[in-house]
């Protein structure tokens, strides 16, 4: 990471870039703003991009490519079979990852779902333990016919923490569990940059103890590498036994250590697709029939090929220090700022985005009343930046009787790579400080019919507090948008 050193001004992240394409985006006024989040039931997947002005829901597939990327998407061999493509990128994968054998897959959830039927399907009722469980992969666990059990150490549930390495597993646990399943094991599955817990990192050491316990125990280890790149940045800089080594070598190190890596490469490598990775030939043909009967044929695996070159180029970014440092250092930079003006976030800062603990920030809006939507409205209705609700709205129902309330209930606002500046960053630490000041007048939501739903699902707000709300925002703001 370039060391830049400041004289009289505060020191801000400083972008090791320039912005070459811009897109132009609008603020709407904020009675208008109303009208968008109550006619998407005050859901933010449920809108529509023209209404936003920073699109903060995810870092997936949003993040900026560069002129070099843009530049080797026409250097797509576009042949159904052995397209030039899949070589060049095969081969910078070997050179980074140091396996020999690679699939591309259209999506990090279908890499999931191609493991699922590989590991999973055959053995029905066998379990993965996992640091931390996403949404997406245990998905595909259980339709698949298994099951997941979370080996996350304590602290990591911890919102508030000075701990570095908050994705890191409890070993003791994990252990018991490998001891205990034995040959019930379909494998298990370390996810880099543990997205749910806020982005936060796993160190390479507790990765390395992990993948020592797979070899004990006789079970595949798979690598999530879909948040990779920030957890990069964190072990280079957090972890002090590997300050010293280069991305290369701290990628090196990790991929050595594990069976399998798969990836959504629209968080890693700044492109749209994803692949999975390993060293065993029959594993590779195995996972290959799957490729092939769900994805398309194994040398494009339902990737564009333009994407496959973006990602190729978007790896090599991935090990530039000055690159990967971007995220993270906005994201702390937003999380210092506002925890500096008393709003809860998730702390030590991690990367994706900053999380803002909304049962802190609303205490008089309880479960069931879905503090964590209600917050991602209001900050819409403040700001029009976009958010996501990471609480009861986004989690799955396993009884219908019983609504479930995870451990968190927290906004996300994903930090878009190279995207956003500090101006803008700026804005949204000041609509949030008025926000906090009149946090009274946000209320709660509610679905319409009872019971389960899905994350994409329209709500009702519990009283007229958005234009409430709205008013209060025109009356401090006159006429600025
Ligand atoms: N694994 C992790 C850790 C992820 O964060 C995601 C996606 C996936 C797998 C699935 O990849 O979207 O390419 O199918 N996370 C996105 C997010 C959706 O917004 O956090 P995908």
């Amino acid at each position: 990471m370039s060391k830049v050193g400041y004289y009289a001004r505060k020191p801000l992240p400083l972008e090791m870039h320039k912005i070459c394409i811009v897109q132009k985006t609008e603020i709407i006024p904020v009675e208008e703003r109303v009208k968008a989040i109550r006619k998407a039931g005050f859901n933010t997947y449920r809108m529509e991009s023209k209404d936003i002005y920073l699109d903060m829901l995810t870092d997936s597939g949003v993040n900026a490519m560069t002129n070099e990327q843009l530049g080797a998407m026409m250097l797509g061999d576009d042949c159904y079979a052995g397209s030039k493509t899949y070589f060049r990128l095969a081969e910078k994968i070997k050179e980074i990852f140091n396996k020999d054998y690679f699939l591309p897959i259209h999506q990090g959830r279908a890499c999931e779902h191609m493991l699922a039927l590989a590991y999973v399907q055959p053995k029905p009722g066998s379990i993965v333990p996992m640091n931390f469980q996403f949404g997406t992969s245990v998905g595909k666990i259980k339709y698949c016919g298994g099951d997941y059990v979370i080996c996350l150490k304590e602290e990591g549930f911890n919102k508030q923490s000075t701990d570095l390495f908050k994705g890191d597993f409890d070993l003791e646990k994990l252990e018991r569990v490998l001891k205990e399943q034995g040959s019930n094991i379909a494998f298990v599955r370390i996810e880099s940059g543990t997205n749910l817990i806020g982005g936060q990192p796993i160190s390479l050491d507790n990765m390395l103890a992990v993948s020592e316990l797979c070899k004990k125990y006789g079970v595949l280890s798979v690598l999530d590498a879909s948040l990779l790149q920030d957890n990069l940045h964190f072990i280079k800089t957090r972890e002090n036994k590997y300050k010293e080594c280069s991305i290369r070598e701290i990628v090196r190190t990790l991929s050595n250590a594990m069976d399998i890596i798969y990836f959504s490469a629209r968080k890693l490598g700044f492109g749209r697709g994803g692949a999975i990775i390993l060293n065993d030939e029959k594993q590779y043909e195995y996972i290959k029939t799957f490729v092939a009967s769900f994805e398309g044929f194994p040398t494009f695996g339902g990737m564009s090929v333009k994407e496959m070159e973006a990602i190729r180029v978007g790896l090599d970014d991935t090990m530039d220090e000055d690159i990967i440092a971007q995220g993270p250092q906005f994201i702390e930079y937003l999380a210092n700022e506002l925890e500096a003006a008393g709003i809860p976030v998730v702390t030590p800062p991690g990367g994706l985005g900053c999380h803002i603990d909304a049962m802190k920030f609303l205490p008089h809006i309880k479960h069931g009343q879905y503090p964590a939507g209600s917050l991602a409205s209001a900050i819409y209705i403040a700001s029009g930046a976009r958010g996501m609700e990471r609480g009861a709205i986004d989690e799955p129902w396993e009884d219908d009787e019983v609504e479930p309330y995870g451990a968190m209930e927290l906004v996300r606002l994903a930090v878009p790579r190279r995207v956003y500046t500090v101006s803008q960053i700026n804005y949204l630490v000041d609509r949030l400080c008025w926000l906090r000041d009149n946090k009274d007048l946000i209320g709660g939501l509610h679905f319409e019919k009872k019971g389960p739903h899905q994350f994409y699902d329209a709500l009702e707000s519990n009283s007229d507090w958005p234009e409430k709300l709205a008013a209060k925002f025109r009356e401090d703001f006159g006429d600025s948008l």
